[in-house]
């Protein structure tokens, strides 16, 4: 995890470093810090806690350099404090860097610097790297020095450096953590996303596993792999996000904003994708290996957290309409599975960020056995979409809240376009295509209904907050959402939440119920409504206290939240609201911390 930023350029670095670190502060918050300079003086600032404490402390003081680097921290070798934060250092405080990842052989080569004489003031992996590149820097050559020391670290890392004697010069380098090159009017910026380069500039380049860049203001910019040597040409993209897609706006909190965005997130991701008059997809993105496509017999969806309840969702949609044989596997188990693929297996990775490193890692594995696979993303050239064969990107705009929302709207949007397309390429009949169409054109408009009935899942959130434990259960393309409450609830309200398949309840979990278990019940009216009903009655007759989520009213709920009516596999779009919506209220009653719950980092690149 961890967020990191890199300037050189004409302005002052200080206001891109905080600016850039603001934005990527989603990806770890514990603590952070900036370095620059000027031609004179090194000014180097670090602080536990948030980048608004560190704006405070050197809003004053007229920093000014061209080159600086900033970094925010989740903390995983070392505790949480200054000397822990980044940017790191040698011994002579010339070599300066920023680190995303961990370097797993750090304790090894620790002991060795240390025989040479070298002084670690932190218990960090990454200051290994500083005085790594110091040892090799005594000959004079930055380039070579850090080359020569990134052969020598194993593990995953993005890192930005600089050196207090060649100060024209910024370099980068990564591995298996991601870094992306803004290329500005003679000025670069790299970082972990393309949120601080949209700062500066739309052009950027995506740097590739192994990639090490040079950027030197007088020769302009060098990429070449540290692995073979060889120098790579620069391709370059533009990047589509708007700085309003960013911007916080009048909302209290980017999650309520990204809750409200999710009618915008599934109507983005489905229309130009799908033409309502031929009854026919559009998914051109796939057209180069239609015929590979077109003979597979098996999906296996995988993914972490939020992400995986969306395969889960694809898995019975795969079943139910194609009658294919369709697995979800969560990335950080699938990965050490000896998993039986063969050439007529789908794989369907789907991510947000497009760099959490087990579903990276999952996919690498598959990929090497020469498996097709499909990607599911929302980040544009992020690390998945680098590796797997075809992307069908989620167009949910920037999602920066640490809890996902809008983009698994996306995501469950993305599965159902691909399991009509699948159905058209393998010529199956779908059962009931024309009310598909006919639905997924209006359901934007029914989650809509239900964002604009967000005072009443206000007031269940303040009538229900004296309780400390919650289940949420739901049969089939519920279950899937049932997990997805829990799961938001535990996050962002730290609250002690669990979901099960209904039928699951009564071999064992129905124990816990009193009449201080409140349960969330999903029950839309759908193939399994009767079966879900009859769990509701049994938790009722133990004085369970049941919210029950549905298109019918049941006169033994204590709560009943109606949904607008829909198809069974539409209904998921529209239960899945109100649970973002309570989790949402019940953490702001609480006071938490919304936006950056405690202990979590929205993108998980260590595993
Ligand atoms: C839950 C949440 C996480 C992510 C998971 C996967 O609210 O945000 O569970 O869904 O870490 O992240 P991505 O989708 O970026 O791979």
């Amino acid at each position: 995890m961890c967020g990191i930023v890199g300037y050189l350029g004409k302005r002052n670095s200080l206001l891109i470093l905080l600016e850039g670190l603001k934005r990527l502060e989603y990806r770890g918050y514990d603590s952070c810090g900036v370095v620059l300079s000027n031609n004179e003086e090194i000014y180097l600032y670090k602080k536990v806690g948030k980048v608004s404490e560190l704006e405070k402390e050197v809003k004053n003081k007229n920093l000014d350099g061209n080159i600086g680097l900033g970094h925010t921290r989740w903390a995983t070798h070392g505790g949480i404090t200054e000397n822990n934060a980044h940017p790191h250092y040698d011994c002579s405080q010339n070599i300066f860097l920023i680190h995303n990842g961990i370097i797993e052989n750090y304790q090894e080569l620790k002991e060795k610097l240390k025989k040479k004489n070298h002084n670690f003031y932190s218990e960090t992996d990454s200051e290994v790297f500083a005085h790594l590149i110091e040892e090799y820097y005594k000959n004079n050559d930055f380039e070579n020095s850090v080359l020569k020391a990134l052969k020598e670290i194993r593990g995953n890392f993005a890192f930005v450096i600089f050196n207090k004697k060649e100060k024209d010069k910024l370099i980068g380098a990564r591995f298996s953590s991601p870094l992306i090159l803004g290329l500005g009017k003679e000025e670069y910026i790299l970082a972990s996303d393309p949120s601080p380069i949209s700062l500066i500039t739309k052009n950027v380049v995506y740097l590739d596993d192994g990639d090490m860049v040079v950027v030197d203001k007088n020769k302009g910019v060098k990429i070449f792999s540290f692995l073979n040597e060889k120098e790579k040409p620069l391709v370059i993209y533009q990047i589509n996000w708007q700085i309003d897609d960013i911007k916080k706006e009048n909302y209290e909190h980017y999650m309520i904003k990204e809750i409200e965005e999710e009618p915008k997130a599934v109507f983005n991701t489905f229309y130009k994708r799908l033409n309502f008059e031929r009854l026919e997809t559009n998914l051109k993105e796939l057209n180069e290996i239609k015929e590979k496509l077109r003979n597979i017999e098996k999906i296996v969806l995988t993914a972490c957290g939020t992400a995986y309840y969306a395969c889960l969702y694809g898995r019975y949609l795969f079943e139910e309409y194609l009658n294919l044989n369709s697995e979800a596997e969560i990335a950080s188990e699938l990965r050490y599975r000896n998993y039986p693929y063969n050439e007529k297996t789908l794989l369907i990775v789907i991510s947000q960020s497009g760099e959490t490193i087990d579903t990276l890692e999952a996919l690498k594995i598959a990929k090497k056995r020469n498996v097709l696979i499909i990607g599911i993303i929302n980040v544009p050239g992020s690390s998945i979409t680098r590796l797997v064969d075809k992307v069908i990107y989620t167009q949910a705009g920037p999602e920066l809240a640490v809890a996902s929302t809008k983009a698994f709207l996306a995501q469950i949007t993305s599965l159902v376009i691909l399991m009509i397309y699948l159905a058209e390429i393998k010529g199956i009949n779908l059962k009931n295509k024309k009310q598909i169409f006919e639905e997924i054109k209006i359901i934007p408009e029914k989650i809509k209904e239900i964002i604009n009935r967000k005072e009443e899942i206000k007031k269940l959130a303040e009538d229900l907050i004296c309780f400390k434990n919650f289940y949420f259960l739901g049969r089939k393309f519920q279950y899937p959402i049932a997990l997805e409450g829990a799961l938001k609830l535990k996050e962002i309200a730290y609250l002690h939440s669990e979901a099960y398949p209904a039928g699951e309840t009564k071999h064992g979990p129905i124990a816990l119920i009193d009449e201080n278990f409140p349960v969330f019940i999903l029950a839309p009216k759908d193939s399994v409504y009767e079966k879900t009903i009859s769990n509701l009655e049994e938790i009722k007759a133990r004085k369970g206290k049941i919210i029950l989520i549905s298109d019918e009213a049941f006169e033994k709920a204590d709560y009943v939240f109606k949904i607008p009516k829909s198809l069974e596999i539409f209904y998921p779009f529209l239960t899945v609201v109100p649970l973002h919506l309570f989790a949402y209220y019940f953490a702001k009653i609480l006071g938490r911390e919304i936006d950056r719950p405690r202990n979590l980092a929205k993108s998980v690149t260590v595993e």
